[in-house]
C-alpha cells in the first residue's frame, strides 16, 4: 500500500520559494512551477548542496554550489557539472497540502 507523507502547505511552496524538509529522515525538496508541484531528493548528486536552496528556472533547479541544473520533472541532469540524476518522489495534493511518497516502488 502506498504511504504518503504530508510535507508542507501548498501556500508555503511558490515558484520562487522551494521548501526543504526532512521526511522520515529523508531530505526532500519541494518545488512549484506554474501550479505543478515536484519533489526531489534534497541533495545534489555532485556535492554537498541542498537543492531546496537553489534557484528555479525554466523547469529546472540550479544547484546553489556549482550551478548544475536538474530537470524538476525527471531529476535528469541538464547542465554541467552534474552528470548523475537526482531521485524524484511522487507528489499529490490533499486538502491544500503537498504529500510525497518515499517508497521505491510507487504505484498510482
Ligand atoms: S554540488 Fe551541486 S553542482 Fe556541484
Amino acid at each position: 500500500m502506498t504511504q504518503w507523507h504530508r510535507v508542507a502547505g501548498c501556500a508555503d511552496v511558490t515558484d520562487d520559494t522551494p521548501v526543504g524538509a526532512l521526511v522520515e529522515g529523508v531530505p526532500v525538496a519541494l518545488f512549484s512551477v506554474e501550479g505543478e508541484y515536484y519533489a526531489l531528493h534534497d541533495l545534489c548528486t555532485h556535492g554537498a548542496a541542498r537543492l531546496s536552496e537553489g534557484f528555479v528556472e525554466n523547469g529546472c533547479i540550479e544547484c546553489p554550489l556549482h550551478q548544475g541544473l536538474f530537470d524538476l520533472k525527471t531529476g535528469s541532469p541538464r547542465s554541467a557539472p552534474v552528470v548523475e540524476p537526482v531521485r524524484t518522489y511522487p507528489v499529490r495534493v490533499v486538502d491544500g497540502h503537498i504529500e510525497v511518497c518515499l517508497q521505491e516502488k510507487y504505484q498510482s
